[in-house]
Protein backbone atom coordinates (compact mmCIF):
# COMPACT_ATOMS: atom_id res chain seq x y z
CA UNK A 1 0.00 0.00 0.00
CA UNK A 2 1.01 3.68 -0.98
CA UNK A 3 1.09 5.73 1.18
CA UNK A 4 0.81 10.06 0.82
CA UNK A 5 0.41 11.76 4.16
CA UNK A 6 -0.07 15.64 4.29
CA UNK A 7 0.73 17.53 7.60
CA UNK A 8 -0.88 20.92 7.89
CA UNK A 9 1.25 23.37 9.49
CA UNK A 10 0.29 26.65 7.55
CA UNK A 11 -1.88 28.30 10.46
CA UNK A 12 -0.26 31.13 12.20
CA UNK A 13 -1.21 29.87 15.92
CA UNK A 14 -2.72 33.37 16.90
CA UNK A 15 -3.60 32.11 20.41
CA UNK A 16 0.76 31.29 21.32
CA UNK A 17 0.93 35.03 21.57
CA UNK A 18 4.55 34.46 19.81
CA UNK A 19 6.11 35.86 16.88
CA UNK A 20 7.59 32.06 16.02
CA UNK A 21 5.53 29.74 13.56
CA UNK A 22 3.24 27.59 15.97
CA UNK A 23 4.56 24.19 14.65
CA UNK A 24 8.35 25.60 15.59
CA UNK A 25 7.16 25.71 18.88
CA UNK A 26 8.74 22.58 20.92
CA UNK A 27 7.96 19.23 23.30
CA UNK A 28 10.81 18.58 24.94
CA UNK A 29 13.12 20.93 22.70
CA UNK A 30 12.13 19.59 19.47
CA UNK A 31 9.40 21.22 17.01
CA UNK A 32 6.02 20.52 17.03
CA UNK A 33 6.08 19.82 13.38
CA UNK A 34 9.30 17.68 13.84
CA UNK A 35 7.11 15.28 16.35
CA UNK A 36 4.80 14.81 13.53
CA UNK A 37 6.79 14.38 10.85
CA UNK A 38 9.25 11.82 12.85
CA UNK A 39 5.87 9.64 13.63
CA UNK A 40 4.45 9.75 10.08
CA UNK A 41 7.87 8.52 8.74
CA UNK A 42 8.13 5.27 10.23
CA UNK A 43 4.83 4.69 8.07
CA UNK A 44 5.95 2.32 5.77
CA UNK A 45 6.26 3.50 1.88
CA UNK A 46 5.15 6.99 2.73
CA UNK A 47 5.30 10.39 0.83
CA UNK A 48 5.16 13.53 3.32
CA UNK A 49 3.87 16.55 2.17
CA UNK A 50 4.06 19.34 5.12
CA UNK A 51 1.48 22.31 4.25
CA UNK A 52 3.03 25.70 5.77
CA UNK A 53 2.07 29.23 5.20
CA UNK A 54 2.47 31.56 8.43
CA UNK A 55 6.64 31.60 8.33
CA UNK A 56 6.98 29.54 5.62
CA UNK A 57 10.63 30.06 4.87
CA UNK A 58 11.53 29.83 8.85
CA UNK A 59 9.60 26.32 9.47
CA UNK A 60 11.38 25.10 5.70
CA UNK A 61 14.70 26.69 7.22
CA UNK A 62 14.02 25.39 10.56
CA UNK A 63 13.27 21.91 9.60
CA UNK A 64 15.54 21.51 6.32
CA UNK A 65 16.27 18.33 6.93
CA UNK A 66 12.85 16.59 7.36
CA UNK A 67 11.93 13.73 4.20
CA UNK A 68 9.20 15.66 3.05
CA UNK A 69 7.78 17.78 0.26
CA UNK A 70 7.24 21.45 1.16
CA UNK A 71 4.25 22.90 0.04
CA UNK A 72 3.04 26.51 0.04
CA UNK A 73 -0.37 27.68 1.22
CA UNK A 74 -0.22 31.68 0.39
CA UNK A 75 -3.30 32.07 2.18
CA UNK A 76 -5.23 30.04 4.45
CA UNK A 77 -8.70 29.84 3.60
CA UNK A 78 -9.11 26.63 5.74
CA UNK A 79 -8.18 22.70 5.95
CA UNK A 80 -9.82 21.81 2.95
CA UNK A 81 -7.98 24.62 1.29
CA UNK A 82 -4.57 23.38 2.82
CA UNK A 83 -5.18 19.65 1.51
CA UNK A 84 -5.91 21.04 -1.82
CA UNK A 85 -2.63 22.96 -1.94
CA UNK A 86 -1.47 18.79 -2.62
CA UNK A 87 -4.12 17.62 -4.23
CA UNK A 88 -2.19 17.65 -7.76
CA UNK A 89 0.56 15.49 -5.81
CA UNK A 90 -2.13 12.80 -4.73
CA UNK A 91 -1.63 10.13 -6.85
CA UNK A 92 -5.07 7.96 -7.31
CA UNK A 93 -4.02 4.73 -6.21
CA UNK A 94 -2.11 6.20 -2.71
CA UNK A 95 -3.83 6.15 0.55
CA UNK A 96 -3.72 9.96 1.87
CA UNK A 97 -3.50 10.68 5.32
CA UNK A 98 -4.36 13.74 6.82
CA UNK A 99 -1.89 14.81 9.72
CA UNK A 100 -1.53 18.12 11.82
CA UNK A 101 1.47 20.00 12.73
CA UNK A 102 0.27 20.54 15.83
CA UNK A 103 -0.47 17.57 17.08
CA UNK A 104 2.59 16.14 18.70
CA UNK A 105 1.87 13.35 20.18
CA UNK A 106 0.09 10.95 18.41
CA UNK A 107 1.10 7.61 18.20
CA UNK A 108 2.38 5.59 15.46
CA UNK A 109 0.19 2.48 16.74
CA UNK A 110 -2.51 4.97 16.38
CA UNK A 111 -2.99 5.34 13.00
CA UNK A 112 -1.72 2.13 11.65
CA UNK A 113 -5.23 1.20 13.43
CA UNK A 114 -6.59 3.78 11.46
CA UNK A 115 -5.29 3.07 8.19
CA UNK A 116 -5.75 -0.83 8.71
CA UNK A 117 -9.73 0.05 8.25
CA UNK A 118 -9.65 1.24 4.90
CA UNK A 119 -10.76 -0.83 2.34
CA UNK A 120 -12.52 0.62 -1.44
CA UNK A 121 -15.17 2.13 -0.15
CA UNK A 122 -14.06 2.96 3.30
CA UNK A 123 -13.22 6.53 4.82
CA UNK A 124 -11.07 5.98 8.04
CA UNK A 125 -11.51 8.68 10.80
CA UNK A 126 -10.01 9.29 13.84
CA UNK A 127 -12.30 10.19 16.44
CA UNK A 128 -12.26 10.99 19.93
CA UNK A 129 -15.09 10.88 22.91
CA UNK A 130 -14.22 14.41 24.93
CA UNK A 131 -15.30 15.30 28.70
CA UNK A 132 -15.29 18.56 27.00
CA UNK A 133 -15.78 18.38 23.16
CA UNK A 134 -15.61 22.54 23.11
CA UNK A 135 -13.83 23.57 19.75
CA UNK A 136 -14.03 20.01 18.22
CA UNK A 137 -15.99 19.35 15.23
CA UNK A 138 -19.03 17.21 15.94
CA UNK A 139 -19.34 13.67 14.85
CA UNK A 140 -23.33 13.80 13.58
CA UNK A 141 -24.42 9.96 13.27
CA UNK A 142 -28.02 8.80 12.52
CA UNK A 143 -30.40 7.00 14.70
CA UNK A 144 -28.42 3.66 13.77
CA UNK A 145 -25.15 5.12 14.41
CA UNK A 146 -24.10 5.59 11.23
CA UNK A 147 -21.95 8.28 10.65
CA UNK A 148 -23.61 11.35 7.97
CA UNK A 149 -21.45 14.44 8.35
CA UNK A 150 -19.17 16.63 10.98
CA UNK A 151 -20.33 19.79 12.01
CA UNK A 152 -17.78 22.39 12.98
CA UNK A 153 -18.37 23.97 16.44
CA UNK A 154 -18.98 27.33 14.96
CA UNK A 155 -21.42 26.14 12.91
CA UNK A 156 -23.33 23.51 14.72
CA UNK A 157 -26.98 23.34 16.51
CA UNK A 158 -27.58 23.61 20.41
CA UNK A 159 -28.20 19.83 19.92
CA UNK A 160 -25.21 19.58 17.94
CA UNK A 161 -22.94 20.33 20.39
CA UNK A 162 -24.52 18.43 22.92
CA UNK A 163 -22.40 15.62 20.68
CA UNK A 164 -19.31 14.52 22.71
CA UNK A 165 -17.71 12.28 20.15
CA UNK A 166 -15.11 14.71 18.24
CA UNK A 167 -13.12 15.20 15.00
CA UNK A 168 -9.27 14.91 15.51
CA UNK A 169 -9.28 15.89 11.94
CA UNK A 170 -7.17 12.72 11.15
CA UNK A 171 -8.51 10.73 8.59
CA UNK A 172 -7.32 8.56 6.05
CA UNK A 173 -9.03 7.84 2.55
CA UNK A 174 -7.92 6.96 -1.31
CA UNK A 175 -6.23 9.10 -3.07
CA UNK A 176 -8.89 9.14 -6.35
CA UNK A 177 -11.59 10.05 -3.87
CA UNK A 178 -10.22 12.99 -1.57
CA UNK A 179 -9.37 14.63 -4.69
CA UNK A 180 -13.03 14.39 -6.16
CA UNK A 181 -14.33 15.64 -2.86
CA UNK A 182 -11.80 17.99 -2.24
CA UNK A 183 -12.57 20.04 -5.71
CA UNK A 184 -16.24 19.92 -4.64
CA UNK A 185 -16.22 22.11 -1.35
CA UNK A 186 -17.19 25.05 -0.74
CA UNK A 187 -17.02 27.45 1.31
CA UNK A 188 -20.47 28.45 2.54
CA UNK A 189 -19.95 28.06 6.67
CA UNK A 190 -20.02 30.60 9.42
CA UNK A 191 -16.15 30.97 9.10
CA UNK A 192 -16.10 31.44 5.32
CA UNK A 193 -13.77 28.31 4.88
CA UNK A 194 -12.90 25.52 2.80
CA UNK A 195 -13.37 22.79 6.00
CA UNK A 196 -11.46 19.50 5.13
CA UNK A 197 -13.88 18.31 7.20
CA UNK A 198 -16.79 18.66 4.65
CA UNK A 199 -15.81 15.57 2.74
CA UNK A 200 -17.39 13.17 5.17
CA UNK A 201 -20.82 14.38 3.77
CA UNK A 202 -19.50 14.21 0.32
CA UNK A 203 -18.40 10.59 0.76
CA UNK A 204 -21.66 9.49 2.65
CA UNK A 205 -23.47 10.28 -0.61
CA UNK A 206 -20.47 8.46 -2.36
CA UNK A 207 -22.13 5.43 -0.71
CA UNK A 208 -18.91 5.30 1.03
CA UNK A 209 -19.22 3.77 4.95
CA UNK A 210 -17.29 6.21 7.41
CA UNK A 211 -15.32 3.55 9.81
CA UNK A 212 -13.96 4.78 13.22
CA UNK A 213 -11.59 4.35 15.36
CA UNK A 214 -10.21 6.06 18.50
CA UNK A 215 -6.77 7.10 20.37
CA UNK A 216 -6.16 5.00 23.45
CA UNK A 217 -5.58 8.11 25.83
CA UNK A 218 -6.88 11.67 24.58
CA UNK A 219 -3.65 12.92 24.94
CA UNK A 220 -2.82 11.84 21.64
CA UNK A 221 -4.84 13.71 19.66
CA UNK A 222 -4.39 17.04 21.64
CA UNK A 223 -3.89 20.01 19.41
CA UNK A 224 -1.47 22.91 20.93
CA UNK A 225 -3.56 26.60 20.58
CA UNK A 226 -1.69 27.69 23.82
CA UNK A 227 1.39 27.73 26.21
CA UNK A 228 -1.04 26.06 28.35
CA UNK A 229 -1.64 23.23 26.03
CA UNK A 230 2.24 23.22 25.27
CA UNK A 231 3.34 22.83 28.63
CA UNK A 232 -0.14 20.11 29.25
CA UNK A 233 1.46 17.77 26.68
CA UNK A 234 5.33 18.87 27.41
CA UNK A 235 4.68 17.15 30.85
CA UNK A 236 2.57 13.68 29.40
CA UNK A 237 5.42 13.27 26.94
CA UNK A 238 7.67 13.82 29.84
CA UNK A 239 5.66 11.15 32.07
CA UNK A 240 5.64 9.07 29.15
CA UNK A 241 9.27 8.96 28.26
CA UNK A 242 9.82 8.76 32.46
CA UNK A 243 7.40 5.36 32.25
CA UNK A 244 9.65 3.92 29.28
CA UNK A 245 12.60 4.63 31.73
CA UNK A 246 11.30 3.09 34.56
CA UNK A 247 9.67 -0.30 32.49
CA UNK A 248 13.72 -0.70 31.51
CA UNK A 249 14.69 -0.45 35.07
CA UNK A 250 15.67 2.85 35.96
CA UNK A 251 14.99 4.04 39.49
CA UNK A 252 13.31 7.54 39.33
CA UNK A 253 13.01 8.99 42.69
CA UNK A 254 9.75 11.16 41.19
CA UNK A 255 8.46 10.75 37.20
CA UNK A 256 7.18 14.15 37.35
CA UNK A 257 10.05 15.69 38.10
CA UNK A 258 11.80 14.34 35.39
CA UNK A 259 12.99 15.52 31.92
CA UNK A 260 14.27 13.99 28.75
CA UNK A 261 15.11 16.62 26.12
CA UNK A 262 16.72 13.96 23.71
CA UNK A 263 17.74 10.51 23.95
CA UNK A 264 19.23 8.55 26.74
CA UNK A 265 20.98 5.42 26.48
CA UNK A 266 20.98 3.85 29.92
CA UNK A 267 22.06 0.82 31.89
CA UNK A 268 20.80 -1.09 34.76
CA UNK A 269 20.28 -0.26 38.26
CA UNK A 270 20.77 3.20 37.45
CA UNK A 271 18.86 5.77 40.25
CA UNK A 272 17.87 9.67 39.39
CA UNK A 273 17.03 11.73 41.53
CA UNK A 274 14.53 14.80 41.62
CA UNK A 275 15.11 17.84 38.65
CA UNK A 276 17.08 15.89 36.65
CA UNK A 277 16.95 17.36 32.94
CA UNK A 278 18.70 15.29 30.08
CA UNK A 279 19.47 17.14 26.83
CA UNK A 280 20.59 15.48 23.72
CA UNK A 281 22.38 12.33 23.16
CA UNK A 282 23.57 10.56 26.32
CA UNK A 283 24.80 6.96 27.13
CA UNK A 284 24.80 6.39 30.96
CA UNK A 285 26.52 2.85 32.28
CA UNK A 286 25.21 0.39 35.13
CA UNK A 287 24.67 1.54 38.81
CA UNK A 288 25.14 5.11 37.99
CA UNK A 289 23.49 7.60 40.96
CA UNK A 290 22.76 11.26 40.12
CA UNK A 291 21.54 13.56 42.75
CA UNK A 292 19.17 16.16 42.30
CA UNK A 293 18.77 19.26 40.03
CA UNK A 294 21.32 17.89 37.52
CA UNK A 295 21.71 19.01 33.59
CA UNK A 296 23.39 16.71 31.80
CA UNK A 297 24.03 17.26 27.82
CA UNK A 298 25.70 14.94 25.84
CA UNK A 299 27.57 12.98 28.02
CA UNK A 300 28.89 9.58 28.43
CA UNK A 301 29.18 8.75 31.90
CA UNK A 302 30.73 5.29 33.08
CA UNK A 303 29.79 2.38 35.06
CA UNK A 304 29.19 3.00 39.19
CA UNK A 305 29.06 6.49 39.00
CA UNK A 306 27.86 9.13 41.39
CA UNK A 307 27.00 12.54 40.29
CA UNK A 308 26.34 14.13 43.42
CA UNK A 309 23.53 17.44 43.54
CA UNK A 310 23.38 20.32 41.15
CA UNK A 311 26.04 19.32 38.41
CA UNK A 312 26.26 20.67 35.29
CA UNK A 313 27.78 18.85 32.76
CA UNK A 314 28.02 19.23 28.84
CA UNK A 315 29.77 17.18 26.34
CA UNK A 316 31.73 15.45 28.52
CA UNK A 317 32.79 11.59 29.29
CA UNK A 318 32.85 10.54 32.74
CA UNK A 319 34.94 7.61 33.59
CA UNK A 320 33.70 4.68 35.67
CA UNK A 321 33.41 4.56 39.26
CA UNK A 322 33.95 8.51 39.07
CA UNK A 323 32.90 10.65 41.75
CA UNK A 324 31.36 14.64 40.60
CA UNK A 325 30.36 17.49 42.90
CA UNK A 326 27.90 18.65 44.23
CA UNK A 327 28.23 21.44 42.81
CA UNK A 328 30.96 21.10 39.86
CA UNK A 329 30.78 21.90 36.58
CA UNK A 330 32.01 19.60 33.20
CA UNK A 331 32.23 21.52 30.29
CA UNK A 332 33.08 20.88 26.62
CA UNK A 333 35.77 18.27 25.56
CA UNK A 334 36.70 17.43 29.26
CA UNK A 335 37.17 13.55 29.18
CA UNK A 336 37.56 12.54 33.03
CA UNK A 337 39.23 8.65 33.18
CA UNK A 338 37.97 5.81 35.70
CA UNK A 339 38.10 6.63 39.22
CA UNK A 340 38.56 10.49 39.44
CA UNK A 341 36.92 12.79 41.77
CA UNK A 342 35.60 16.08 40.88
CA UNK A 343 34.64 18.13 43.79
CA UNK A 344 32.50 21.29 44.78
CA UNK A 345 32.60 24.52 42.76
CA UNK A 346 35.40 22.77 40.42
CA UNK A 347 34.84 23.91 36.91
CA UNK A 348 36.69 22.02 34.12
CA UNK A 349 37.15 22.98 30.40
CA UNK A 350 38.74 20.58 27.52
CA UNK A 351 40.71 18.91 29.67
CA UNK A 352 41.92 15.17 30.00
CA UNK A 353 42.22 14.28 33.77
CA UNK A 354 43.98 11.02 34.19
CA UNK A 355 42.82 7.51 36.04
CA UNK A 356 42.66 8.17 39.97
CA UNK A 357 43.13 11.66 40.07
CA UNK A 358 41.70 13.83 42.10
CA UNK A 359 40.34 17.81 42.05
CA UNK A 360 38.21 18.31 45.23
CA UNK A 361 37.51 21.96 45.75
CA UNK A 362 36.81 25.12 43.99
CA UNK A 363 39.41 24.70 41.08
CA UNK A 364 39.38 26.08 37.57
CA UNK A 365 41.14 23.41 35.03
CA UNK A 366 41.17 24.45 31.38
CA UNK A 367 42.68 23.27 28.50
CA UNK A 368 45.15 20.40 30.94
CA UNK A 369 46.26 17.33 30.58
CA UNK A 370 46.25 15.92 33.52
CA UNK A 371 48.17 12.32 34.60
CA UNK A 372 46.87 9.51 36.72
CA UNK A 373 47.02 9.97 40.52
CA UNK A 374 47.59 13.26 40.63
CA UNK A 375 46.03 15.58 43.34
CA UNK A 376 45.25 19.07 42.95
CA UNK A 377 44.51 21.04 46.26
CA UNK A 378 41.79 23.53 46.92
CA UNK A 379 41.43 26.87 44.75
CA UNK A 380 44.27 25.83 42.35
CA UNK A 381 43.65 27.90 38.52
CA UNK A 382 45.02 26.95 35.45
CA UNK A 383 46.07 30.45 34.18
CA UNK A 384 45.22 29.25 30.64
CA UNK A 385 44.41 32.69 28.92
CA UNK A 386 46.28 35.55 28.16
CA UNK A 387 43.69 37.47 27.30
CA UNK A 388 44.07 36.53 23.50
CA UNK A 389 45.85 32.92 22.95
CA UNK A 390 44.64 29.93 25.07
CA UNK A 391 47.64 27.64 26.67
CA UNK A 392 47.87 24.10 27.79
CA UNK A 393 48.92 22.57 30.99
CA UNK A 394 50.64 19.58 31.38
CA UNK A 395 50.48 17.63 34.80
CA UNK A 396 52.42 14.26 34.63
CA UNK A 397 51.46 11.85 36.82
CA UNK A 398 51.68 11.50 40.80
CA UNK A 399 51.76 15.06 41.00
CA UNK A 400 50.64 16.82 44.40
CA UNK A 401 49.53 20.76 43.33
CA UNK A 402 49.60 22.97 46.66
CA UNK A 403 46.53 24.73 47.86
CA UNK A 404 45.68 27.95 46.13
CA UNK A 405 48.20 27.42 43.14
CA UNK A 406 47.99 29.39 39.63
CA UNK A 407 49.51 27.59 36.84
CA UNK A 408 50.60 29.98 34.42
CA UNK A 409 50.17 28.07 30.46
CA UNK A 410 51.93 26.98 29.24
CA UNK A 411 53.61 24.82 31.91
CA UNK A 412 54.51 21.40 32.60
CA UNK A 413 54.53 20.20 36.03
CA UNK A 414 57.17 16.93 36.11
CA UNK A 415 56.47 13.58 37.45
CA UNK A 416 55.55 13.66 41.00
CA UNK A 417 56.40 16.98 41.46
CA UNK A 418 54.78 18.40 44.67
CA UNK A 419 54.12 22.56 44.03
CA UNK A 420 53.81 24.35 47.51
CA UNK A 421 50.29 26.06 48.72
CA UNK A 422 49.90 29.12 47.16
CA UNK A 423 52.35 29.44 44.32
CA UNK A 424 52.26 30.92 40.77
CA UNK A 425 54.18 28.51 38.54
CA UNK A 426 55.75 29.93 35.25
CA UNK A 427 58.12 27.66 34.53
CA UNK A 428 58.06 24.39 33.76
CA UNK A 429 58.75 21.95 37.47
CA UNK A 430 60.86 19.04 37.58
CA UNK A 431 59.89 15.33 38.12
CA UNK A 432 60.16 14.55 42.22
CA UNK A 433 60.99 17.98 43.20
CA UNK A 434 58.91 20.20 45.35
CA UNK A 435 58.71 23.41 43.92
CA UNK A 436 57.63 26.75 45.33
CA UNK A 437 57.38 30.46 44.52
CA UNK A 438 56.44 32.33 48.13
CA UNK A 439 57.48 35.48 49.89
CA UNK A 440 59.53 34.10 52.89
CA UNK A 441 57.16 34.37 56.02
CA UNK A 442 57.72 37.32 58.15
CA UNK A 443 56.66 38.63 61.58
CA UNK A 444 56.55 42.06 62.89
CA UNK A 445 56.65 42.51 66.26
CA UNK A 446 56.32 46.24 66.32
CA UNK A 447 52.97 46.36 64.36
CA UNK A 448 50.03 47.42 65.60
CA UNK A 449 46.38 46.90 64.92
CA UNK A 450 44.74 50.08 63.46
CA UNK A 451 42.27 51.76 66.17
CA UNK A 452 39.32 53.59 65.45
CA UNK A 453 39.65 56.73 64.35
CA UNK A 454 37.17 59.59 66.86
CA UNK A 455 33.91 60.74 65.24
CA UNK A 456 34.28 65.23 64.35
C1 LIG B 1 -10.11 21.40 12.96
C2 LIG B 1 -11.32 20.64 12.40
C3 LIG B 1 -12.22 20.22 13.56
C4 LIG B 1 -11.44 19.39 14.53
C5 LIG B 1 -10.19 20.13 14.99
C6 LIG B 1 -9.32 19.22 15.82
C7 LIG B 1 -11.79 21.59 10.21
C8 LIG B 1 -12.65 22.52 9.45
N1 LIG B 1 -12.03 21.51 11.50
O1 LIG B 1 -10.63 22.58 13.54
O2 LIG B 1 -13.30 19.46 13.06
O3 LIG B 1 -12.24 19.03 15.64
O4 LIG B 1 -9.42 20.58 13.88
O5 LIG B 1 -8.30 19.93 16.40
O6 LIG B 1 -10.94 20.94 9.65
N2 LIG B 1 -4.48 24.83 8.68
C9 LIG B 1 -3.83 25.09 7.50
N3 LIG B 1 -4.37 25.94 6.60
C10 LIG B 1 -5.57 26.54 6.81
C11 LIG B 1 -6.24 26.26 8.01
C12 LIG B 1 -5.68 25.40 8.94
O7 LIG B 1 -2.73 24.55 7.27
O8 LIG B 1 -6.00 27.28 5.93
C13 LIG B 1 -3.87 23.90 9.65
C14 LIG B 1 -3.54 24.57 10.95
O9 LIG B 1 -2.21 25.06 10.93
C15 LIG B 1 -3.69 23.44 11.94
C16 LIG B 1 -4.75 22.56 11.32
O10 LIG B 1 -4.80 22.89 9.95
O11 LIG B 1 -2.51 22.67 12.05
C17 LIG B 1 -6.12 22.74 11.97
O12 LIG B 1 -6.55 24.06 11.79
P1 LIG B 1 -7.37 24.82 12.88
O13 LIG B 1 -7.68 26.17 12.36
O14 LIG B 1 -6.69 24.71 14.17
O15 LIG B 1 -8.71 23.95 12.86
P2 LIG B 1 -9.74 23.83 14.04
O16 LIG B 1 -10.63 25.01 14.01
O17 LIG B 1 -9.06 23.47 15.29
CA1 LIG C 1 -6.84 23.47 16.14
Amino acid sequence: MNLTTVILAAGKGTRMRSQLPKVLHKIAHKPLLRHVHDTAIQLENNTIHIVIGHGAELVKKTLSDLSANWVEQTQQLGTGHAVQQVSSQISDDTIALILYGDVPLLKIETLQNLLSKISEKTLALLTVTLKNPTGYGRIVRNNSGKILRIVEEKDASETEKQIVEGNTGILAVQGKSLKKWLSQLGNDNVQGEYYLTDIIALAVTDGFEIITSSPDNEDEVLGVNDKLQLAHLERVYQLQQAQNLMRQGVTLHDPNRFDLRGNLEIGQDVEIDVNVIFEGANNIGDNVKIGANCSIKNATIGDNVVIFPNCVIENATVGASSRIGPFARLRPETILATDTHIGNFVEIKKSVIGPGSKINHLSYIGDSLIGKKVNIGAGTITCNYDGVNKFQTIIEDGAFIGSDTQLVAPVTVGKNATIGAGSTITRDTPDEQLTLSRNKQISVPTWQRPVKKEKL
